[in-house]
């Protein structure tokens, strides 16, 4: 099988990388911007003439978008290009996999729900993101299952990796250079490896789950708050900087973000038949390796 990457210099496709490099499919790596050292296939996925012509000479079986527009706050000034990143290069995306017969794969985010539940979530809960990053990612999901296309569409959230721009970099960067950081512990949720989150989708293509058309929920086990996740970041990491809880009015914003965005993962876990690491196994493994001598960070 041929699977079309897309995104696969950003943080969920970093890790895809290493987790399909034993795989006996064969993936395409593409993305906007190239990466030193990296093999990548320039493809802009809000052309759909692009998208196609690569689709139809890689003889794609499955696509597995992994871009996006991902800066919350951004998008809430620039809603125009998130939703063109998010939603319409998606239905671009679902519109070659259906002509082509392909199945597409496509993340998606907590931010889809207004967080006003106090149960995790489940995958036909009432939609109704609060702001733009959480309305774009909802127009792309709808655009998939208008497409008429085969699809997965795996919601996810608080992720992170050694690479790119994620909480947990940005924690071990200020609790090494200030005496305190104040960190909200009003908003909960589920943090989520990104390299775990890859390996399961691995698992997924290799596997024979793309014959299972749905949407499911994905995330690291257990629950918390951001304060609770920056405290093990810090405690792991021997960062000096103490962590300070604070309240999320706080922190002016102009995105309203769920205060409650925990997933329930029955279904995938069922569906699929796996078990998901708890969050802090997951940070820990991150950090070490992030702390390993050999650490690099290309992006
Ligand atoms: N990060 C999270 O906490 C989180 C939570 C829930 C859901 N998700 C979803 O998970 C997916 C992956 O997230 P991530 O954190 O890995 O994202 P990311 O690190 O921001 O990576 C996105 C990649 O897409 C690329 N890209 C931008 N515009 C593109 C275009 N027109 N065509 C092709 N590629 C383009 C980006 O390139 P540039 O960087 O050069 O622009 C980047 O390499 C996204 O759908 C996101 O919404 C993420």
């Amino acid at each position: 099988m041929n699977i079309l990457v897309t995104g696969a210099n950003g943080q969920l496709g970093t890790e895809l990388r290493a987790a399909a490099a034993g795989s006996g499919n064969h993936y395409v790596f593409s993305d906007v911007n190239a990466v030193p050292g990296r093999e990548t296939l320039y493809l802009d996925i809000t052309n759909i003439d692009a998208v196609r012509i690569i689709a139809e000479s890689e003889h794609i079986d499955a696509i597995l978008n992994c871009a996006g527009y991902t800066d919350v706050e951004k998008a809430e000034d620039d809603a125009a290009f998130a939703d063109l990143l998010n939603h319409v290069a998606v239905a671009n995306l679902a519109a070659v996999a259906k002509e082509r017969g392909a199945v597409l794969v496509h993340l998606s985010s907590d931010y889809v729900f207004d967080g006003r539940s106090s149960v995790p979530y489940r995958e036909d809960d009432v939609k109704n993101p609060t702001c733009a990053y959480g309305a774009t990612k909802y127009a792309g999901e709808c655009a998939v299952l208008e497409s008429g296309c085969r699809y997965l569409i795996f919601r996810t959230a608080w992720m992170y990796s050694t690479h790119g721009r994620n909480f947990v970099r940005t924690i071990r960067r200020l609790a090494s250079e200030r005496e305190q950081v104040k960190v909200v512990f009003d908003q909960t949720g589920s943090p989520t490896s990104a390299r775990e989150l890859a390996r399961f989708l691995v698992g997924v293509v290799d596997g024979g789950g793309l014959a299972k058309t749905g949407v499911y929920h994905y995330s690291g086990e257990g629950v918390c708050s951001w304060y609770d996740f920056a405290l093990e970041i810090v405690a792991l990491s021997g960062c000096r900087g103490r962590i300070v809880p604070c309240r999320t009015v706080e922190f002016p914003s102009k995105v309203h973000r769920p205060a409650y965005s925990v997933l329930d993962k029955s279904l995938v876990k069922k569906t699929f038949g796996i078990e998901i690491p708890h969050w802090k196994d997951s940070l820990r493994d991150c950090i070490r390796r992030m702390d390993a001598p050999s650490a690099s960070d290309s992006k």
